[in-house]
């Protein structure tokens, strides 16, 4: 793989942006210009539209762009991840999420194998569970699902639990619990009956100390609340790599799903890890998931880059990064049931792509992904929307609507909801001038002078571009397709700045500093071992607690 910054595109990219810049090109103008820009800057898949006309590209600005993806080998990268290749270089792992969801060709047989067999199991299990052939330790039929995870083995199911609550199983209550602080799982497990709560402890290291400490919390409560030792087995289940560790907590191993080290932990929703949303939604709405994933997996492995969504999503990025200037991008659902999908893409791209380093270890040169953030719309509307419309920073906006209304007798309401997720792109493209800001108040009845000054504060700047992610419907497969775009616009990007977008050896050191914290905190001695800053906190607590 070649350098992004000593590709001989690079520097054509970076002229091009100047000369847009200097000859005053909007978005606003390229779509006056051309009254085709939506139907030439669209990709349609079964039930996911991409439109991408409202941004600050040129039909040359994705030449560029493509032939930059070209010197970066994307094609071939593409495939030798399909193939089953080591990409994930410095834990020497192949990445094979899509193995999951796509029955491979050109892989190792082996993987397929070991997938269905995988997702025979998970569905004998939610047979069992939901026709209360599975019951708890007093003969009751399971009622709430406990999934005890972190980051990718918590984020993917519980977005994917909110967002498909039409298609609950009504018996049965899933609940997910991540944090460190006990309030978590005292939230969740204060009012359950341990009789007919089943645990699920997810994750792939059976190490992670916030999924330890809550299993642990889980089965004291457990035992303290009616259940004993032996009933452990009808109520705590696992799903890991490490046997070994799961064993030892006390899981039978007849109980524990498999996780694989080839699939990384941010992609894994498709895997075991899913248990918690198979047994939520049910088995058939998770196959349908994975059919949403394959739809573009497949589209990903074989369109042009040119009619590529997650290609022509992932160059957007590097263009607005690395060329624009962006260090943000905002994701904005209109769609309250995909509220937790922002928290669910910000470990999705910024653990990915959080890098400084290229593959051989040399430094990046040049930024890498931007900060992702968002929340659902309307809200964010009446909270930072306003930065977005008149701040100085430049942030990309992805917004995704939902044609058909969730809900059809209030289909009204929903066709609200649409008219503002458009309205806000249009504002940000658009903007508003100072000139329109002021006939509008003059018009209004203002005096001019008045009119004047106050216009200056009304002055949005527009140029601000955005993606629209339309859904035919907010269904289990296009969930799925939409997750899956954007693991793949992830990848595109790593190949592109020819970083390791599967690792993540950034979130060690905080680790092994807790653990010595961890120990000075609970010492009955003065702590002068670290930093004054560090100790003096720690001192502060010790006297307070004393
Ligand atoms: O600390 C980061 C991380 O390793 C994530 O990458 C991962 O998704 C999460 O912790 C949970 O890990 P595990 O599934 O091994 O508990």
């Amino acid at each position: 793989m070649i350098s992004p910054s000593r590709s001989k595109t690079w520097q054509k990219l970076a002229s091009h942006y100047l000369n847009l810049h200097h000859n005053g090109t909007t978005i606003s103008k390229l779509c006056k210009k051309d009254a085709q820009r939506f139907e030439n800057h669209q990709v349609k898949i079964d039930g996911v539209l991409l439109d991408y006309s409202k941004n600050f590209v040129t039909p040359q600005t994705f030449s560029l762009l493509r032939e930059l993806a070209k010197e970066a080998k994307l094609t071939d990268a593409i495939r030798a991840m399909f193939r089953g290749d080591k990409l994930n270089l410095s834990e020497d792992r192949a990445v094979l999420h899509v193995a999951l969801r796509t029955p491979l060709k050109d892989a190792d047989p082996r993987y397929n194998a070991e997938v269905n067999a995988c997702l025979e199991r998970m569905s004998d299990f939610v047979t069992k569970v939901h026709e209360g052939l599975w019951s708890g330790y007093s003969g009751l039929p399971i009622k709430n699902i406990v999934n005890i995870g972190i980051g990718g083995s918590d984020l993917g199911p519980a977005m994917v639990y909110a967002a498909l609550q039409r298609w609950k199983v009504p018996h049965i209550d899933t609940h997910f619990v991540s944090n460190l602080d006990p309030a978590h799982m005292h939230e969740c497990i204060d009012g359950l009956d341990p009789a007919s709560t089943l645990f699920i402890v997810t994750s792939k290291s059976f190490k992670t100390l916030e999924t330890r400490q809550n299993a642990e919390l889980a089965r004291k409560w457990f035992l303290n609340c009616g259940g004993s030792q032996e009933h452990l087995d009808k109520h705590f289940i696992a799903v890991t790599s490490n046997i070994e560790k799961a064993c030892e907590f006390g899981i039978a191993q007849e109980n524990i799903f498999p996780m694989w080290d080839w699939v990384g932990g941010r992609y894994s929703l498709w895997s075991a890890v899913g248990l918690s949303i198979a047994l939520g939604l049910g088995m058939e709405t998770f196959k349908q998931l994975l059919h949403g994933a394959r739809i573009v997996d497949e589209h990903f492995r074989d369109a042009p880059l040119e009619a590529n969504i997650p290609v022509i999503m992932g160059l957007q990025a590097v263009w607005y990064s690395d060329f624009v200037g962006a260090n943000s991008q905002v994701v904005l659902p209109y769609s309250q049931e995909l509220a937790l999908f922002p928290a669910f893409l910000q470990q999705l791209e910024m653990e990915s792509l959080g890098k400084s380093v290229e593959l051989d270890g040399s430094r990046l040169l040049v930024p890498s992904g931007p900060i992702v953030w968002g929340s659902a719309g309307t809200n964010g509307q009446h909270s930072f929307h306003q930065f977005l419309h008149q701040g100085t920073h430049y942030i990309p906006a992805d917004f995704i609507g939902v044609v058909a209304p969730p809900y059809p007798d209030d289909a009204d309401q929903h066709t609200q909801l649409l008219a503002n997720c458009f309205s806000q792109s249009q504002a940000l493209m658009d903007g508003k001038s100072q000139k329109e800001a002021f006939h509008e108040l003059v018009s209004q009845g203002m005096d001019e002078a008045q009119a004047y000054q106050l216009a200056k504060h009304k002055v949005i700047a527009g140029n601000k571009p955005s993606n629209t992610l339309l859904l035919d419907s907010l269904c289990p497969q296009t969930l799925g397709s939409l997750v899956a775009i954007y693991e793949h616009k992830v990848f595109v990007e790593s190949v592109i700045w020819n970083i390791n977008a599967f690792d993540q050896w950034g979130v060690e050191l905080g680790k092994q500093l807790g653990e010595k914290l961890y120990t000075a905190l609970s010492s009955a001695d003065k702590c002068a071992a670290f930093d004054p800053s560090t100790n003096g906190l720690i001192n502060y607590c010790r006297t307070k607690n004393d």
